[in-house]
């Protein structure tokens, strides 16, 4: 009987934050939340989640550090200021971490790979895409089993302006001039 209690309550443990031991499920994705168990933490979180330029130019990699005590796990996404979608790409995991693929794109998202602990100077790198505008880094960091943040953001990231290739509307203004100097040089060969 004894032994009965000591496994459900062990099971019980195993299905808590450290259920994911391997790190967080692709269902995790949208609201970034571990197992149902433990509630996130609402007291102010001791980690602050830090960027390396609060600029971005698409494809050059901005480096995301996670400053506080010691942590065993960890969901990374970069978001823009609407939606769940995760946004990006990450560069290679640093160690005991690893890819997770939310929003159908394969390396959009890092997560633990193992509960051996990570600190702040884990550095992970996330690859900003073509055609955006703004986003902010969003993680859960689980410091042991039964405490968890979620919701933790970075400052806000803004494409530098000019360079970096083109938006949309450069690219409809590059066609347009180019049509309108067709027209202006068949007008005057004529
Ligand atoms: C920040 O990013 C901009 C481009 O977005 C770059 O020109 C600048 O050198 C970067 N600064 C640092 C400290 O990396
Ligand atoms: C970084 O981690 C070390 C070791 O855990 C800790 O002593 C230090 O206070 C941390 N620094 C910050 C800024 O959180
Ligand atoms: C879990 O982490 C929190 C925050 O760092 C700490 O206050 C608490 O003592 C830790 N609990 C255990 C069981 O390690
Ligand atoms: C986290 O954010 C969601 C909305 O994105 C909100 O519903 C929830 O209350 C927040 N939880 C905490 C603990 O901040």
């Amino acid at each position: 009987m004894q032994l009965l209690l000591f496994v459900a309550v062990w099971l019980q443990i195993l299905s808590t934050v450290a259920g994911y031991p391997n790190g967080a499920p692709v269902d995790r994705c949208g609201n970034m939340t571990p197992g149902h168990n433990v509630l996130p933490q609402t007291s102010s979180s001791p980690y602050t989640i830090m960027i390396s330029n609060n600029t971005f130019r698409p494809n050059e990699p901005i480096r995301v550090m996670i400053e506080g005590p010691v942590y065993l796990g960890v969901l990374l996404q970069a978001r823009s200021s609407s939606g769940t979608d995760a946004i990006g790409t990450w560069g290679i995991p640093p160690p005991n971490t690893k890819y997770l693929a939310c929003s159908g794109n394969g390396q959009s998202a890092i997560t633990h790979s193992s509960i051996i602990n990570k600190n702040n100077k884990t550095i992970y790198t996330w690859i900003p895409p073509e055609s955006l505008q703004t986003a902010f880094i969003r993680a859960t960091v689980v410091a042991n089993r039964t405490t968890f943040w979620i919701n933790l953001t970075s400052e806000r990231l803004t494409r530098a302006p000019g360079g970096g290739g083109n938006t949309a509307a450069d690219a409809k203004m590059a066609a347009a001039s180019v049509v309108f100097l067709t027209l202006l040089s068949s007008m005057v060969v004529q």
